[in-house]
């Protein structure tokens, strides 16, 4: 006896289709699994007799086939289980075989028939609900899948509730779909920061233009305090950005209880974190850190205590927007469109712009802990901003500075003009920090003035062809935080403010 249905294989992001095809012939009492099945696919057989058993059903003493194709696809994870056991049902005519080509099936089998949780859940169901189908997948998720539209799904919390559903005995109803509660990360002020004007108007900038931004200062200016501000005052994730954050999560085991994430990703990883962490990758592919920050900011903080390895591994998503991985047998990829925030000190000792405190070996020290960051990953960042320590009298002063709220209102301002200009011509970008080369050239006409200044700037500073095109691209945000059409030489001016300090 034959049955066949469907369920997925992830690769990355990307969600592929699999028939699991189960065979029931006379033979030898023999179960295998075929199609390049990875170690916890294999181990699906003992799990499946042991639901069975527990339904207090015995597999047959035929020799029984499952078949996962394509079979050149590497089929990894336990979401396995469910597909194979519902084949087997269905060639066991336990459950009618046509009802099961409605849906695509996942999920994990517990030794006694439960339904176990598996990561993955809302990409798979966005792909059934593209092929016109629906899902059965573990009850714990029902509330993630639920996001993928208007599909049926089927949470099942036991293998014998499905049975019953497919008989017609029990109505399994369908998800809620849940979402995130609004954090304590929202609550974060930018009002709390006393002083430092010239470090918030570059984290307004940054914010405005999506540029990466690079703080470097001594110990307790408020650097960390400062980036984890950010996400505060950008706009909230649209509900595209947010289901394509909850899908990468979801991947990645880190939804809490399937809910969509609602929050725009803030991920600082420490800087022991290892390659496969952060860029994504490792034994079974998961996506980094670089990538659970995607639409969001991804903070360094301490950079240079980063490995040199780790940080170069960074430099073709951060160009790119998305992680490429090579595998043995596949390249898989996820997007990580995210803004960089680092901070560092300017030495080991952190005070080499103070004399009384410097250790004996500045300047020489600075050197050589900057030089631990290579010129192109500095290259990938537009703004570098100095964070000097906070005056006593700005720590002394009892009223804040401005909100988060009013500057995360003037940021979208700036955002939706870039928006609907790079629309109107019909460009796939959203904000300057994306614009490059010839774009970047036609989006900013300088005056007569700003073109003499930019001249003088290149020649005096000697600015690289990327060094000048990044001074121009912050320009560009900084007339747009103004509404102004034309980059203005002020705005030139500021922006080579922003650029490298080299000590
Ligand atoms: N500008 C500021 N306004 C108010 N409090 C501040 C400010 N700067 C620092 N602080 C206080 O100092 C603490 C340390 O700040 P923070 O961790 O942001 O410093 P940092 O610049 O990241 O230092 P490090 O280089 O050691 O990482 C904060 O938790 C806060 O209490
Ligand atoms: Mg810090």
């Amino acid at each position: 006896m034959f049955a066949r249905l469907n369920t997925v294989a992830f690769q990355g992001i990307e969600v592929i289709t699999i028939d699991v095809e189960a065979l029931l012939a006379s033979g030898m009492g023999r179960f295998s699994i075929v199609g390049l099945p990875d170690k916890a696919v294999a181990e699906s057989r003992d799990r499946v007799y042991s639901a069975f058993h527990g339904l207090g059903l015995s597999l047959p003493f035929d020799k029984i086939t499952i078949n996962l194709a394509p079979a050149d696809v590497q089929k990894e994870g336990s979401h396995y289980d469910l597909p194979i056991a519902l084949a087997l049902l269905a060639a066991l005519r336990l459950i009618p075989p046509d009802g099961l080509t409605e849906y695509i099936a996942i999920g994990e089998l517990s030794l006694d028939g439960r339904i176990n949780a598996i990561l993955g859940v809302l990409p798979a169901a966005i792909h059934a609900a593209s092929l016109g189908k629906g899902l059965i997948c573990p009850k714990a998720c029902g509330g993630e899948a639920a996001w993928a539209g208007d599909i049926s799904i089927l949470p099942a919390e036991t293998l014998l509730s499905l049975i019953n559903h497919f008989k017609g005995t029990q109505v399994i109803s369908p998800p809620e779909p849940l979402m995130e509660a609004p954090t304590s990360q929202t609550m974060l002020d930018l009002r709390d920061i006393k002083g430092q004007e010239t470090a918030k108007r570059a984290l307004e900038i940054a914010a405005s233009g999506g540029h990466n931004l690079l703080m470097l200062g001594p110990p307790g200016a408020g650097k960390s305090m400062l980036a984890a501000r950010l996400p505060g005052i950008l706009p909230p994730l649209t509900p595209q950005e947010a289901l394509e954050g909850t899908m990468i999560h979801s991947l990645a085991g880190k939804l809490q209880e399937g809910k969509l994430i609602r929050t725009r990703p803030f991920r600082d990883p420490h800087h022991s974190a290892s390659m496969p962490a952060l860029v994504g990758g490792g034994l079974r592919a998961q996506p980094g850190e670089i990538s659970l920050a995607h639409r969001g900011v991804l903070f360094l903080d301490e950079l240079p205590e980063f490995s040199r390895t780790t940080l170069e591994a960074l430099r073709q998503p951060l160009e790119a927007g998305k992680t490429l991985i090579s595998r043995a047998n596949a390249h898989v990829t996820y997007p990580s469109q995210v803004q960089l925030v680092a901070a560092m000190n300017p030495c080991r000792c952190g005070y080499l712009s103070d004399v009384s405190r410097a250790c004996s070996r500045a300047p020489k020290c600075a050197r050589d802990y900057q030089s631990k960051i290579s010129g192109p990953l500095f290259d990938r960042i537009d703004l570098h901003v100095e964070v000097a320590e906070v005056l006593a009298e700005d720590l002394m002063r009892c009223e804040g500075g401005e909100s988060s709220l009013a500057v995360a209102e003037r940021v979208k301002k700036a955002q939706d003009l870039q928006e609907s200009r790079y629309k109107s011509l019909g460009l796939p970008i959203r904000l300057n920090a994306h614009a490059d080369g010839q774009v970047l050239d036609k989006v900013t006409s300088l005056d007569e003035e700003g073109l003499a200044l930019l001249k003088k700037a290149t020649e005096s500073f000697k600015l690289s062809a990327r060094g000048y095109r990044r001074v121009l691209r912050v320009a560009r945000t900084l007339a747009d935080m103004t509404q102004t059409e034309k980059v203005k030489a002020a705005h030139l001016a500021e922006a080579l403010s922003y650029r490298r300090v080299h000590f």
